[in-house]
């Protein structure tokens, strides 16, 4: 293939590189077209066409259904690596050594408590708040206790930074839900693990000794590897747009959860599980709701899904399939949702309108079925898809960081009035 694009406008023929991946994806470089033809530009609503920078750290072919962090693939780390060891490898590129993980993690639970003045914050929350907006609103209020800019040309400030999120996050996520289900604030302990102390701190009673359920602990594992990064979507988008402006990390991190918190992102999950129930209660007529989510009229969609990029299964959501059926057998869980899901599942593949759209189910799917059985809200279930993102954004805004992007800034093409006199109100 040559190495050239050619784009003509009218008499003139501009000439433009064209990027190659490591996977052979290709990309025409645009980046002289505005100054080369005296003002042209692209416009692509959605960024569907659009990269908006190289990056090594996951790679994803839609039409495959193939996800890679770092070069591994999601199957075998989601059976064969943990949570921390998946996080230290998006962020840092390569799998830790034994010695690495010990001090990655003893660096984190360094970290992994908060100024006492957060439970003031958290305590001004009304209880029925959404723990999205109490969860984005801590992660930005860390940064009035953590003032501190990082110097990204130091590896020491930046690592700093990084263990510090990785450590306070996970407590925030708990005190988010104790707040809603009203229970008091608790901290993890130094003696388990990141998951086990991401469940101690969530489900502990003021009143017994919590013990960790290792089939609950390894599902929960596994769904936050499953979530820890997913490319350019838009949260990491976000995110690294955030970060471009030199924003810090805390506060990058706060607008990509904001990002997630929308239905048509990570907020999927919540809206599978409201769906499932709704189809339940109104008799449990999977057809009926097919065929609100075939008619362009109603605004009805069949949330869990669909996706930008996967034009086949999403390999998370076949990893959650299987992964909801054990859980829910392990723990002795009947829940006829799941029928309900597996159900609307079998006729979407086989219906005209899924099939020619190339509509699957995405990860949300079925993964709210599972937090449910862990008897996590359904309010909490995008606050879960945020604490797996974490490494994912955190990797995503170390590496623009360190390549130095500049600043995310979009052009337009304006379709508003062209210039008019300005007319004074009495003459309206
Ligand atoms: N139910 C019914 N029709 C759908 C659905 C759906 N869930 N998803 C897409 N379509 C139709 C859509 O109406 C359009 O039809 P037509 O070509 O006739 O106009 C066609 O499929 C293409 O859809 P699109 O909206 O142009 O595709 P998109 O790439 O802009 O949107 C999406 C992707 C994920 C926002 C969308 O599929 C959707 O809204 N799905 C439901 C929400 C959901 O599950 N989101 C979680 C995504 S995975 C987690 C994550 O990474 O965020």
């Amino acid at each position: 293939m040559s190495e050239i694009a050619k784009l003509q406008i009218g008499e003139n023929t501009y000439e433009f590189p064209l990027v190659k991946g490591t996977e052979d994806e290709v990309a025409i470089d645009v980046k002289t077209l505005r100054g080369a033809t005296g003002g042209v530009i692209t416009i692509d609503p959605g960024f569907k066409n659009t990269g908006s920078c190289q990056s090594a750290i996951t790679f994803l072919n839609g039409e495959e259904g193939v996800l890679r962090y770092r070069g591994y693939s999601i199957e075998e780390l989601a059976e064969k690596a943990d949570f921390l060891e998946v996080a230290y490898l998006l962020i840092f590129g390569e799998l830790p050594t034994q010695e690495q993980l010990d001090k990655f993690y003893n660096d984190i639970l360094d970290n992994a408590i908060v100024d006492d003045d957060i439970k003031k914050i958290i305590d001004a929350f009304p209880k029925n708040s959404h723990p999205m907006g109490i969860l984005s609103s801590l992660t930005s209020a860390l940064t009035a206790f953590n003032p501190s800019s990082v110097n990204v040309d130091s590896e020491e400030d930046m690592y700093n930074a990084i263990v510090k999120i990785m450590g306070k996050f996970p407590v925030l996520v708990a005190w988010t839900m104790r707040k809603v289900k009203g229970l008091p604030l608790n901290y993890g302990s130094r003696k388990i693990g990141y998951v086990e102390n991401v469940m101690k701190m969530m489900f502990e009673k003021p009143n017994e000794d919590y013990e960790i359920n290792p089939i609950v602990r390894d599902a929960l594992d596994k769904l936050l590897i499953l979530h820890a990064d997913h490319e350019q979507n838009c949260s990491t988008s976000t995110v690294r747009i955030v970060g471009s402006s030199h924003a810090g990390l805390f506060a990058s991190i706060s607008a990509g959860i904001s990002a997630l918190w929308g239905p048509l992102h990570g907020g999927a999950n919540q809206a599978v599980l409201e769906m499932l129930e709704a189809i339940k209660a109104d008799g449990g007529d999977t057809k009926k709701y097919m065929g609100k989510a075939k008619d362009k009229e109603d605004p009805f969609r069949l949330m869990g899904f669909g996706h930008r990029v996967y034009k086949n299964f999403d390999p998370r959501a076949k990893i959650i399939k299987v992964a909801a059926d054990e859980v829910l057998d392990d723990l002795g869980v009947e829940d006829p949702v799941l029928d309900i899901a597996k159900g609307l599942e079998q006729e979407a593949l086989s219906d005209e309108y899924f099939v020619k759209r190339k509509l699957y189910p995405n990860v949300d799917f079925y993964s709210g079925i599972i937090y449910r059985a862990m008897d996590i809200p359904v309010e909490m279930f995008t606050v879960m898809f945020a604490l797996g993102r974490l490494p994912g954004w955190i990797a995503q805004w170390r590496e623009m960081r360190l390549r130095k992007e500049p600043i995310g800034r979009p052009r337009q093409v304006y379709t508003g009035e062209n210039y008019r006199p300005f007319v004074k109100i009495n003459k309206r």
